[in-house]
């Protein structure tokens, strides 16, 4: 089985989209497929200029000679054909969209009626009974995951013949967050379900509603949680805010903490801060649904600081400051928290030996694994 993986992002190998179709194509090749990935902004694809000169003068050959010809060879020589794309407006990115018009020479003029719909027939068509699969693989900004509603229609469309199926959608909500290297061991769910979807795309001709239930699951489970930090963050940039009036950005449901500013997104886990602000994104929504705690981080060592996360209504959200009533207090040379948060030692020992102490609720401490745990699939 040929794969042909169409990547429409213009940042090619360093964007969010290319961190699920790696692992996607990984799975399939581990079930036997063989793997190709086309990178848009590499090649030359110009505009289609609506003549139909590839319907009429010279049926099933454009007028443009660019990459086009090359990528449609191989496009009839897959049998599964991956559009991945950022979530572009509602829809795919520019290169995409150039890419899917100029697919027009592969269909006929003709219009046919198929069941209950209309359809240009295909110029090339596969052999008795077999069809070619398409898979949709996008991610967005927003968190969640009604903003791909247009895009999966398109898409559903597009592989509404008989010859084509629509073999399964990732559509990643809240897809910036594949980007942030600190978030890296929080996030393996997700591409450990897109390598399972590769996998089945192969073994069974599509993904498994198990599979496709953990891919439709946004990356952060609180939407107001997610806004404030890329909100933060877009503010750590020194990013003008004009016309919020008195509200301000704060995403509705959640109070601005008066005793500290908030974090912005980790861009790594090398530092306590980073660390901190990445604890707020982990948060394990169904654990902490009963809690309302602050949990102050007094940090002494390489990176002294004072850091605090405030737990409520299932959400968390980290600052840099200080809470005049935390629940629980940890005082830490930062070495020692960002070992004991790296699995480099032990935190329970630790604390035995005195590498760290705490002030307030024992309790919550040891709820911390449970607490601040990748979201589980349902
Ligand atoms: C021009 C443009 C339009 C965008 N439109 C949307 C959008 O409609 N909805 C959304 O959630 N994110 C939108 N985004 C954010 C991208 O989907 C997001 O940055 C994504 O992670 C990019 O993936 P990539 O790194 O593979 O290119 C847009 C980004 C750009 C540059």
């Amino acid at each position: 089985m040929k794969i042909l993986a169409v990547n429409g992002s213009p940042r090619g190998r360093r964007g969010n989209t290319e961190r699920i179709v790696q692992p996607f194509l990984k799975g399939a090749q581990e079930a036997g497929a063989e793997t190709e990935t086309v990178y848009l902004k590499d090649r030359e694809i110009k505009h289609c200029q609506g003549c139909f000169t590839c319907w009429t003068k010279t049926p099933g050959v454009c007028i443009h000679q660019d990459d086009m010809p090359a990528l449609l060879e191989k496009v009839r020589q897959a049998d599964v054909i991956v559009f991945a794309t950022p979530l572009y407006i509602y829809t795919v990115s520019g290169l995409m969209k150039d890419f899917m018009d100029r697919l027009l020479p592969m269909a006929q003029p003709y219009i046919l009626q198929r069941g209950d719909h209309f359809i240009h027939p295909p110029r090339y068509p596969r052999e008795e009974g077999e069809s070619v699969k398409f898979v949709l693989i996008s991610n967005a900004g927003f968190p969640e995951r009604c903003h791909f509603s247009a895009l999966e229609e398109t898409f559903r469309r597009l592989a509404a013949s008989p010859e084509t199926d629509l073999a399964g959608t990732i559509c990643c909500a809240a897809g910036e967050l594949l980007g942030q290297e600190a978030m890296r061991d929080q996030l393996t769910w997700y591409l450990d379900a897109a390598q399972q979807a590769g996998r089945e795309v192969v073994e069974q001709g599509q993904i498994s509603t198990v599979t496709q239930a953990i891919l439709d699951r946004p990356l952060a489970d609180d939407p107001a949680v997610y806004a404030n930090v890329t909100n933060a963050y877009w503010e750590s940039l020194g990013v003008e805010k004009l016309g919020f009036g008195e509200a301000g950005l704060e995403a509705q449901g959640t109070e601005v903490a008066a005793y500290g500013t908030p974090l912005p997104p980790p861009s790594s886990r090398d530092s306590m801060r980073n660390l901190v602000a990445g604890m707020a994104l982990t948060l394990n929504p169904r654990e902490a649904s009963d809690l309302e705690a602050v949990v102050q981080f007094k940090v002494t060592g390489d990176e002294p600081g004072d850091y605090f996360l405030d737990i409520a209504q299932g959400r968390c959200k980290a600052y840099e400051g200080e809470h005049p009533d935390p629940t629980l207090t940890i005082h830490t040379p930062s070495d020692v928290w960002m070992a004991i948060s790296n699995g480099e030692m032990n935190g329970a020992a630790a604390m035995m030996t005195g590498k760290y102490s705490i002030q307030g609720n024992l309790g919550l401490l040891m709820r911390f694994d449970k607490l601040f745990s990748a979201p589980q699939a349902n």
